[in-house]
């Protein structure tokens, strides 16, 4: 939540900040601004709404500048308006903060500023903390960063930052703590920003900075990081993979609808190097060393947030089917407050796309602390889920940018299964064809989600009969219940139509009562298991007069006699069910979201990457 962005150099200062601001919208939008500082001149511009609204408020005003601070916010403390937008400035005048996270003693802070005569503009606990270090910095007399570190260690709470200093127009000092923060190096200029994707088109050679750490960039005398007990720290320069393509539309209206029409080639990144047909076998090279950990497991437990947390609930499917070990999946939220009993035989898997989200984070430090193994499964390459687990491997689903998350859940469950498939390999408890069986399944998955993607007019079709529904309800069993769960929450996400998901025989326990004529009723009816009892079903909701649209498996016909409509996906294995039939329901959402004109990308109130709790 909320993306800061930051330049120190020769170019100009704001195209850069808002360029950054626009990639890192993602992370937020209630409100923009920019800090800019160029002859001994603090200039900063804010206010509610938008990038674009920032940039139209700017309109025709000076932004010459070499050294500048830009924030896109996500409202925590203090509504989303003009004032409580960041940079945000304490008493002097003289510096502007930036920040993401929260200031979580920012009362009695608060109090104390105020006895001493500081006055608060903002609602917001960042203002608490530009007070504090310019007081420090006027009554202890240091510099900056001394400042900020003095401050920094009265501070509970997550935080990423970036201040400047109109007396020094050469410095600006970065700190993070549970909140992001990536730093730039490029030639004689510095960029901070909350993920790479601002600084990619810049410089390849970045440093994620860690827990505590406190980074001074200076003009003459470079980067310099030392953490918030003062001792020296050298930096870690690392090359950046992340390539500017993936960070742009491509042709597509949205990026949801581009990153859904990624799936088959994400599928395939996330497969590759992994799945050996040739050689009959599943290599996860990140969790290697855990694969006899895994095999001796009594028990699995799954955490994760939203679109993750349906992945894992795959998961818990596919490992209790090819490894026979028992799974627990886990809000992590949940998991985090209760008093959860884990052991040093567990095996903790926390799935995050973004690798930010802070109860996951909060989960993993907890289950880690009572001794369990830690794997992930996170798509963002050096993000902090990836850095504090034990082992792990990537999605590889590259960059996500829509706030409704779509390929990254096809490449979690891709990795789920093929984590699964090799462990119930490795245990002797998937064995001969069977494994062999579902290896070459899963290989022809992305050419079917090709061909899945393919059904899109017929999906705009259903879709604007039934974009005005106030409710709809997704049914799954199985392995498709947490598909009917993710199908549920894209409407809700992006449409704001209020959906359900339920298994679908659980529907007779309440949500039948709000069936009638008018209600879309959405069902996985694919061949499998569960089928013949998803048909009946099925007929338990036309009893009622529910309108039925089901994905089924190419060439039924008992289900398109029953049904209003139906969506055909092509025959695989029911644990590979999940990754076909999630995309017609992926885009039956997108279509009716932008038929109801909403703004699909920037869904009202959500963010992508959740730091706060
Ligand atoms: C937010 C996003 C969701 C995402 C969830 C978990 O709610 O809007 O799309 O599923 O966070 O995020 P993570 O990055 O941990 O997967």
């Amino acid at each position: 939540m909320c993306g800061i962005v930051a330049y120190l150099g020769e170019k100009q200062a704001y195209p850069i900040l808002i360029n950054g601001l626009r990639r890192l919208e993602y992370r937020g939008y209630d409100s923009a601004g920019v800090a800019l500082l160029a002859d001994d001149q603090l200039t900063i511009y804010k206010c509610q709404g938008k990038v674009s609204d920032l940039e139209a408020h700017i309109n025709g005003r000076s932004t010459v500048a070499n050294l500048g601070i830009g924030h896109t916010r996500w409202a925590t403390h203090g509504p989303p308006n003009d004032v409580n937008a960041h940079p945000h400035q304490g008493t002097s005048g003289d510096l502007a903060l930036i920040h993401n996270g929260i200031i979580e003693n920012y009362a009695p802070i608060k109090e104390e500023l105020v006895h001493r005569g500081h006055v608060f503009k903002s609602d917001t606990d960042t203002e608490v903390l530009v007070h504090l270090i310019d007081d420090i910095q006027r009554s202890e007399g240091v510099d900056l960063a001394e400042a900020v570190r003095l401050a920094l260690a009265n501070v509970v709470g997550a935080y990423a930052i970036v201040v400047i200093d109109r007396k020094n127009p050469d410095v600006m000092v970065a700190a993070r703590k549970s909140s992001p923060l990536v730093i730039g190096l490029g030639e004689g200029e510095f960029f901070c920003a909350s993920d790479a994707t601002p600084i990619v088109e810049h410089t390849k050679n970045v440093v994620y900075m860690e827990d505590g750490e406190i980074a001074v960039l200076d003009r003459r005398q470079g980067l310099k990081i030392r953490n918030i007990k003062n001792q020296v720290k050298t930096p870690f320069i690392q090359e950046l993979e992340l390539h500017l393509e993936a960070l742009e539309k491509g042709g597509y209206d949205h990026f949801m609808l581009k990153e859904i029409h990624e799936q088959s080639r994400s599928i395939r990144d996330s497969m590759r190097g992994r799945l050996n047909l040739a050689k009959g076998e599943v290599v996860l090279g990140g969790i290697k060393d855990y694969e006899q950990k895994f095999v001796n497991a009594k028990r699995i437990l799954i955490v994760g947030c939203g679109t993750s947390w349906h992945a894992g609930m795959v998961g818990e499917y596919l490992f209790e089917e090819f490894a026979r070990i028992p799974v627990e999946v886990e809000y992590a939220s949940e998991f985090r407050y209760r008093n959860p009993v884990v052991n040093e035989d567990d095996i903790v898997i926390a799935i995050s796309q973004s690798g930010e989200t802070a109860d996951t984070l909060a989960a993993i430090e907890l289950a880690k602390g009572r001794g369990a193994t830690i794997i992930g499964i996170c798509n963002v390459v050096g993000s902090s889920i990836a850095r504090v687990t034990h082992a792990g491997s990537y999605t590889h689903a590259g960059p996500e940018i829509g706030v409704a998350s779509t390929k990254a859940f096809t490449a979690q469950v891709t990795v789920l299964t093929l984590m699964a498939l090799m462990i119930g390999q490795k245990k002797g408890t998937l064995i001969g064809g069977n494994f062999h069986r579902l290896l070459n399944e899963l290989d022809a998955i992305p050419d079917k989600v090709q061909k899945v993607l393919k059904t899109e007019a017929q999906i705009k079709y259903i879709a604007d009969i039934y974009k005005d529904a106030p409710n709809a309800l997704y049914l799954g069993r199985g392995y498709t219940f947490p598909v009917a769960l993710e199908g549920a929450l894209k409407l809700k996400e992006i449409s704001y139509i209020h959906a359900e998901g339920y298994p679908a025989a659980e529907m007779k326990h309440g949500p039948i009562a709000l069936i009638d004529d008018s209600m879309p009723v959405f069902v996985i009816a694919t061949k499998g298991a569960s089928y013949e009892k998803v048909v009946s079903n099925i007929q338990e909701v036309k009893a009622r007069k529910g309108r039925i649209i089901a994905i089924v498996t190419e060439g039924d016909t008992v289900v398109k006699d029953l049904a209003d409509h139906v969506i055909e996906i092509p025959e695989t294995a029911d644990p590979l069910v999940p990754l076909l039939s999630v995309v017609p329901l992926q885009l039956i959402s997108y279509h009716i979201a932008v038929m109801r004109g909403c703004n699909v990308d920037q869904p009202r109130n959500l963010a992508k990457s959740v730091t706060v709790e």
